[in-house]
């Protein structure tokens, strides 16, 4: 098994590890793990939308029906934050990105932006994995309200139901998980997003994982990859 201690350096410094992969597909999961092993911040843009939602933004209002129904949000609010949040200091040797690139727009925007910033071409971790599973592993998740550890009711329980192992946080439930936003959901992937493969294929930036395997497993094929990209 890859060795997961936290506190390393990034194998490939100043670049940009994009997750990508349909809802489900385990990128939060793998991007919390890659973030600390490897000393790195995670650029959710799911997260930062969510930020914005709980806190009553402007942004936070545009986006909110479109979550609920599973759209994508407009390309020019995700860019905006995105380029925001890499241009902070914590970024400067790389970071993680989840859940964004999801459209050719933010692929080319992404691009123009990590060449303004100095840093080198991305590395695209493509999760590959049988929709078949999708839907459960959506509408068994359950995350940490306090520090965000995702869990599935079917695959990887708490010890103690609805209570995070960690902090004993509470379990929760993201309200776009519903069997009926899911399936929105995983159609915007396929309408735009899954050309991204293809995109990134092109550019020969981009790596299959399995990711049908367990998480741990998925961990190492992602740290011997980034190590091997060296
Ligand atoms: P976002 O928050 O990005 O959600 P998503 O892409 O739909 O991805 P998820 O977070 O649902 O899945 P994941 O792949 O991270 O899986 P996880 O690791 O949690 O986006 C939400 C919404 O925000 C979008 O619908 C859109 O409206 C908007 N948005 C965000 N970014 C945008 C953008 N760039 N442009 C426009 N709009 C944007 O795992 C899922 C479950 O599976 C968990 O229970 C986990 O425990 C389990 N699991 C994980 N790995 C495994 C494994 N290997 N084996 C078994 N179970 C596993």
């Amino acid at each position: 098994m890859a060795d997961l201690k936290p506190g390393n350096e990034l194998p490939i410094p100043n670049r940009a590890i994009i997750l990508l992969g349909p809802p489900g597909a385990g990128k939060g999961t793998q991007a919390r793990r890659l973030a600390e092993r490897f000393s790195v911040p995670q650029l959710s843009t799911g997260d930062m939308l969510r930020v914005e939602i709980a806190a009553g933004t402007e942004l936070g209002q545009k986006a909110k029906p479109l979550m609920e129904r599973g759209e994508l949000v407009p390309d020019e609010i995700v860019l905006g934050m995105v380029e925001h949040r890499v241009s902070m200091g914590d970024c400067s040797k790389g970071f993680v990105l989840d859940g964004f690139p999801r459209t050719i727009p933010q692929a080319e925007a992404l691009g123009e932006v990590l060449k303004r910033c100095g840093f080198g071409r991305p590395v695209v971790l493509h999760f590959v994995v049988d929709p078949n599973h999708l839907l459960q592993r959506l509408t068994g998740r359950r995350i940490c309200a306090v520090h965000g550890e995702i869990y599935n009711v079917y695959e990887r329980p708490p010890k103690a139901p609805g209570r995070c192992d960690n902090d004993g946080g509470e379990l929760i439930a993201r309200p776009d998980d519903r069997e009926e936003v899911v399936r929105p959901r995983l159609d915007a992937y396929r309408k735009r997003t899954k050309v991204l493969v293809e995109y990134y294929e092109q550019q020969g930036v981009l790596t299959d994982v399995d990711a049908d395997a367990a998480p741990d497993a998925v961990t190492a094929s992602l740290v011997g990859i980034l190590t091997r990209a060296a």
